[in-house]
């Protein structure tokens, strides 16, 4: 078996460096927002890996860093206390990632006394567990919290523990559903308690009968994130997929949270990416693909709106706007453009008391009372 320090494994592919201007976007969001709050805030990265790729590039814990330390914010931010857990399983990871750290330190020396960075040499599930053994012990709050899980695999991320830890309020999660090696093994009979606890159900209830491939990928992830939202009591979950050249879902990036400012924080850093070498990040919205380009194709969403709003009168671009980014993979910024065509197309009667302009506050919309054929 390959060690997961193996340099084989460390080649950064287009779409890892991707996933990691999610993660600075989002953060450059998330950190004002939380420091807003008293007290700590933690950014807590399951499988923080060696920190840095073979063609040099910097992996999630410098990302981490880097966005806080630079970011033009922070001296504002100087009254909170920023605490970084990043927990890597493999010894000589976890070296090279401490070895990265303190040189990142270094060059923004003098480092700040309210950033506090750990590195953990132990497995994700054990340190998960002493944390939450211990703040049970000290009848203590989780401090708000995003939680990185970035697995090779699908070990060792038991959906029962994610559930415990995300129990608290102001707690979020960005998870790496490997679905490919997923749907690969998930029939094997050496792999069902690893499945049981990823899912946190029996493999008889999570297949529920999709046992042809075909389909089994788009269940996989409709089960996955029903258990984060049902069992977790994530109120809103966003997953996209990551679709190699070869037109295989690679993997799913899950993000969780309660709060709808972290979701028009997401939805921004994911429209963000600019999609290139050989990969695409996708979504699905009424069985059609839609694609994260800067040139969105917005029919879904068009259609969408035609279905969900049949017959239904004084609708405004507002409400649309909340509607289209809490429930359906695009944002809020996509409306206005579907609105506009579907006002010139004559498809929606737009009630605009003079002097108003386009959709501004007042202007209200009716819907057709069938819906499109
Ligand atoms: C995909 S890599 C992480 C990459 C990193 N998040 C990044 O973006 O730069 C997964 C890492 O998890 C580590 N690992 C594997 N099993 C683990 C476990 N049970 N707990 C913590 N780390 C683990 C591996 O050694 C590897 O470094």
């Amino acid at each position: 078996m390959v060690s997961d320090a193996d340099p084989s494994k460390w080649d950064c592919p287009p779409h890892t460096k991707s996933k990691h201007d999610m993660l600075a976007s989002y953060l450059d969001g998330w950190y004002p927002i939380l420091s807003s709050w008293n007290g700590r805030v933690l950014f807590l990265d399951g499988f923080a890996g060696r920190g840095r790729y073979n063609d040099g590039t910097e992996g999630s814990p410098l990302v981490a860093l880097q966005r806080l330390i630079d970011h033009h914010y922070f001296p504002q931010m100087m009254h909170r206390e920023f605490v970084f857990m990043f927990i890597e399983a493999n010894e000589d990871n976890a070296t090279s990632l401490e070895w990265e750290i303190d040189s990142f330190k270094t060059s923004r020396a003098p480092w700040p006394a309210n950033v506090k960075v750990s590195v953990i040499n132990a497995k994700f599930d054990a340190t998960a567990n002493a944390i939450l053994g211990y703040l049970r012990e000290q009848k203590a709050n989780l401090a708000p919290t995003f939680a990185f899980v970035d697995p090779f695999g699908y070990s060792g991320l038991p959906m029962d523990l994610l559930a415990e830890l995300l129990s608290y309020p102001r707690t979020e999660v960005f998870v790496n559903f490997m679905v490919g090696h997923v749907q690969r093994f998930i029939e094997r009979d050496s792999q069902e308690a690893a499945m049981r606890s990823l899912f946190g159900m029996d493999v008889r209830d999570v297949l529920n009968g999709h046992s042809r491939e075909a389909d089994r990928v788009e269940h996989l992830r409709a089960v996955y994130g029903k258990q984060l939202q049902d069992r977790i009591g994530l109120d809103y979950v966003q997953s996209f997929a990551m679709i190699n050249s070869t037109g295989n879902i690679g993997y799913y990036l899950f993000h969780g949270t309660r709060h709808p400012k972290g979701v028009k924080l997401m939805k921004n850093a994911m429209w963000k990416i600019d999609p290139g070498g050989g990969y695409t990040f996708s979504d699905r919205l009424d069985g059609q693909d839609v694609l994260f380009t800067p040139e969105p194709d917005l029919r879904p969403l068009r259609r969408e709106f035609m279905l969900h709003y049949t017959g239904k009168s004084n609708i405004s671009a507002e409400e649309m706007e909340w509607y289209t980014l809490l429930r359906t993979p695009y944002r809020e910024t996509h409306v206005r453009p579907v609105l506009r065509k579907l006002e010139r197309e004559g498809a929606i009667k737009v009630n605009r008391p003079m002097g108003r302009k386009q959709f501004a506050k007042g202007v209200t919309i009716d819907f057709p009372s069938s819906p499109p054929s």
